[in-house]
């Protein structure tokens, strides 16, 4: 019987230094008795050289070499065209493949026998599945360090702080989406010191958001008083109507608040709007709006876009987050790298990379399931 190939590609999106590999998860796929790849420089941006690869026992191999002999192909983010098109029949292509925003790249695989596994499909409630969860590892990563993009870029302390000088108030921070990062963006800045308050549209996020002792804001959820639906366990997308009572409520808090981390997402869809202008020109000077949401379809926050940032007239600093966990890349790719070896352990059995459409996990993967 022939080894299982397992191949960590380089990632080529611009600005991305995660790797899907780290050296540790190299040993543990080893221990399970499979063969290891792993592609010149694939894990540099994240600083671990290609010797620290070698030295657990993969074999470090340029690009073509890993396409030709890799059964199983590991990336980060979706594979750029010239990657995806290296990609052969009875290959399998696992990663962060956006196949709600990018549906034509699994299509084009799938349609030339390429198998692919994205792991943004992972049921998010099913609790053996909660190793292998990608979204929340990375979202865990964003969250963190929104709070400290947050305060490096806010001239003023978090904590209250008392000192020969005097008292300085701590900041007031307010988070808009209480899903991963935004929990973990509250407990981040909650160790630092400030006082936070948060909202999210499903109500069930208030006793998470308490407990990290963190004030959830009394906003009726949904505005409309209608149940709120979402399905997997996401929230759904709220009406046009729902939208307007929502940031009309949130307006007053917007103004109060130092700093306002959003992190709000509907899976496939535009990120809600819950910071509009207008609410950001009653904020005080010097206050800072992190929008993690920001996409190419914008963001919760008006006018921010990934990766920018922009000090407004009124000296409101708007920065659109878009690469968080690449800006933490060895955190991430730990944390991604150990969501991969969790998920390859429960999808090899005998040797073999086995998709069983009756497993749960598979066909939710494998674009089959329903969640
Ligand atoms: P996400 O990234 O899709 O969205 C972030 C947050 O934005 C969510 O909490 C969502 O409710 C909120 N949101 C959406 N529209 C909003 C609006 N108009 N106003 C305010 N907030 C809004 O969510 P994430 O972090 O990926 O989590 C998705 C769901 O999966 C959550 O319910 C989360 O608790 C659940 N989950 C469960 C896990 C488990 O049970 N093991 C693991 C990870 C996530």
């Amino acid at each position: 019987m022939s080894t299982l190939t397992i191949g960590a590609v380089r990632e080529r999106a611009p600005g991305e230094r995660r790797v899907a590999l780290v050296p540790e998860a190299v040993t543990l796929l080893r221990r399970a008795g499979l063969d290891v790849l792993v592609e010149a420089g694939a894990g540099s941006g994240a600083w671990f050289t290609d010797a620290e690869y070698t030295d657990v026992g993969a074999t470090v191999v340029p690009p073509d070499e890993l396409y030709a002999r890799a059964d199983v192909v590991l990336c980060v983010g979706p594979p750029d065209v010239e990657t995806a098109q290296a990609l052969r029949a009875g290959q399998t292509l696992i990663g962060l493949l956006e196949p709600l925003r990018n549906p034509a790249l699994t299509e084009e695989l799938t349609g030339r026998g390429v198998r692919t596994v994205s792991l943004d499909l992972l049921p998010r409630t099913l609790s053996r599945a909660q190793s292998m969860d990608a979204l929340t590892s990375q979202a865990s990563v964003a969250g963190y360090k929104a709070a400290l993009v947050a305060a490096d870029s806010y001239d003023r302390f978090f904590p209250m702080l008392t000192t020969a000088a005097g008292t300085m108030r701590p900041a007031q921070v307010l988070v808009l989406g209480a899903g991963v990062a935004g929990l973990q963006a509250i407990a981040t800045a909650r160790r630092l010191g400030a006082v936070v308050s948060a909202y999210d549209v499903r109500p069930a996020s208030r006793g998470e958001v308490e407990s990290l002792g963190a004030r959830f804001l009394d906003i009726q959820s949904p505005p409309n008083g209608e149940p709120e639906a979402g399905q997997g366990g996401y929230a759904r997308e709220l009406t046009e109507q729902e939208q307007r009572a929502q940031r009309e409520a949130l307006d007053a808090h917007i103004a109060r608040s130092d700093i306002v981390i959003t992190t709000a997402q509907v899976p496939g869809r535009k990120p809600p709007l819950l910071v509009t202008a207008t609410a950001v020109e009653q904020m005080k000077p010097g206050s800072v709006v992190v929008d993690l949401a920001a996409s190419e379809l914008g963001g919760n926050a008006e006018g921010t876009e990934p990766d920018k940032t922009t000090v407004l007239d009124n000296g409101v600093t708007l920065i659109g987050a878009g690469r968080l966990p690449s800006a933490m890349a060895t955190a991430a790719s730990t944390a991604y790298a150990r969501n991969l070896v969790a998920l390859l352990c429960h999808l090899v059995r005998d040797g073999e990379l086995t998709l069983d459409p009756a497993d749960e996990i598979t066909a939710a993967l494998t674009g089959g399931g329903s969640s």
